[in-house]
């Protein structure tokens, strides 16, 4: 699954090139980690504008930094299909994860604009500009500022260098006084639809470059900050001590443990920090999180209150003090029957090198602008398989050129058959 050479699908291979030249617009310079509002960051705003550009779409900028482009239907009366995703990244993450969700659909763009094509709706391309919030633990930032629904109080959030989101707004050339400016009217919006590596091993184990979304996951992340007492490695008898992080680590365990109850449930703690850690100190203070996640959003909240009694417990036992703080919330999501139906049957028309008669369908376990967009509009979403055994958030995630060019190839035939929104309905 390396990258192949341009000339076995150009357009994928093409799409793989824009992925590794973005990719170079880095916050670390032998990584790929883009965080929000960063020079890196910015750069990679611009070289996406102009690829928008350059594929005949009028661009603007929002007032949180993502890049959107237009092109216009046949009637300039028609409501708009939205499609995108994030140019954002985890840290040391893999380059796909949100690009591709903008590159598949500019390349879609830039061959209707090269035969002159205009369809039954107009097209907007988002590219959001802060979807992992690795920066600032904001989730969703921008597309949640599209629908107006951004909660200012994030604007006050600290990246690890003290800069508060408000000043790196600034600095960016971004007013935080305006972001209410970014939100759209989503009456004048018909769907939406993302495109995104599958991030996982589905597609690949089965044979199939493309697959359907049915569902996502819906998630929580919580902040848990455990105070004990910092005290001297060398003097305080074990059984006299309030370690903060042995009880932390009892407190990953409880994750762990009760989110391996199967089915869609799962746990994970990816921050734990100590505070003034030191060799020779007993651990005073931990900060560590707790991103929960289901199917459905009744497991996942069964699962959070047995999780947060535990911790509970566990702290009681060992005497120390537990806050708890949930930065991040977002509900399990259905993509609407009728476009998945009409992502399957694109699927089924050009891409014929799939296994099986029918497209294949599958939920998502990964969170996706989708799931803030389907509070305003209809949404659905095309996954592309992830090669490398399906890793992701990972600097090994692979795409083959294949595949996008494959992704490509679909999403055309879907934009091309898809009827205009009447105007006064989803669809
Ligand atoms: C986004 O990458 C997520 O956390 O699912
Ligand atoms: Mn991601
Ligand atoms: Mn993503």
């Amino acid at each position: 699954m390396e990258a192949t050479p341009a000339s076995r699908d150009a357009t994928g291979g093409r799409i793989l090139e824009q992925a590794a030249a973005l990719a170079r617009h880095s916050d670390a310079p032998d990584h790929y980690t883009r965080t929000y509002l960063t020079p890196a960051h910015q750069a990679a705003a611009r070289v996406i504008a102009q690829w928008m550009r350059e594929a005949g779409m009028a661009v603007r900028v929002d007032a949180v930094g993502s890049v959107i482009g237009r092109y216009d239907a046949a009637d300039a009366a028609a409501r708009t299909l939205l499609m995108g995703s994030h140019f954002d990244s985890v840290r040391n993450g893999g380059r796909y994860d949100g690009v591709l969700g903008i590159l598949v659909p500019i390349a879609c763009v830039a061959e209707l604009h090269a035969r002159r094509e205009r369809l039954a709706c107009a097209i907007e391309i988002a590219a959001f500009a802060d979807e992992e919030g690795a920066r600032f633990q904001t989730s969703f930032l921008a597309s949640r500022a599209m629908l107006g629904r951004l909660d200012a109080a994030v604007l006050e959030r600290r990246d690890a260098d003290g800069v508060s989101l408000a000043d790196a707004m600034r600095t960016a050339g971004l007013d935080p006084a305006r972001v209410a400016d970014a939100r759209i009217d989503p009456a004048r919006i018909g769907a939406y639809v993302e495109v995104h590596i599958e991030q996982g091993p589905v597609l690949l184990g089965e044979g199939s470059a493309l697959g359907v979304v049915t569902t996502i996951a819906g998630g929580t992340r919580h902040t848990l900050r455990v105070r004990g007492e910092a005290g001297h490695a060398g003097t305080v008898p074990m059984t006299m001590r309030h370690d903060a992080l042995a009880a932390a680590a009892e407190m990953v365990l409880a994750v762990e443990k009760r989110c391996a109850a199967g089915g869609s449930l799962v746990g994970t703690v990816g921050i734990l920090r100590v505070k003034d850690g030191t060799g020779n100190v007993i651990p005073g203070e931990v900060e560590l999180t707790a991103d929960i996640r289901a199917g459905d959003d009744a497991t996942r909240e069964a699962a959070e209150a047995d999780v947060f009694a535990a911790c509970d417990a566990i702290a009681r036992r060992r005497g120390v003090a537990l806050e708890r703080t949930r930065t991040h919330h977002v509900h399990a999501v259905a993509c609407a029957p009728w476009l998945q139906e009409r992502l399957a049957a694109a699927i089924e028309e050009t891409d014929a090198e799939r296994p099986a008669p029918r497209a294949r369908r599958l939920p998502s376990g990964a969170g996706h602008d989708a799931m803030i967009l389907a509070e305003a509009t209809e949404v659905g979403m095309l996954f592309v398989r992830c090669g490398a055994g399906g890793v992701s958030h990972n600097p090994a995630e692979t795409i083959a050129a294949e595949d996008a060019g494959a992704a490509v190839r679909a999403l055309l035939a879907f934009l091309r058959r898809l009827p205009a929104f009447p105007a006064d309905g989803p669809r």
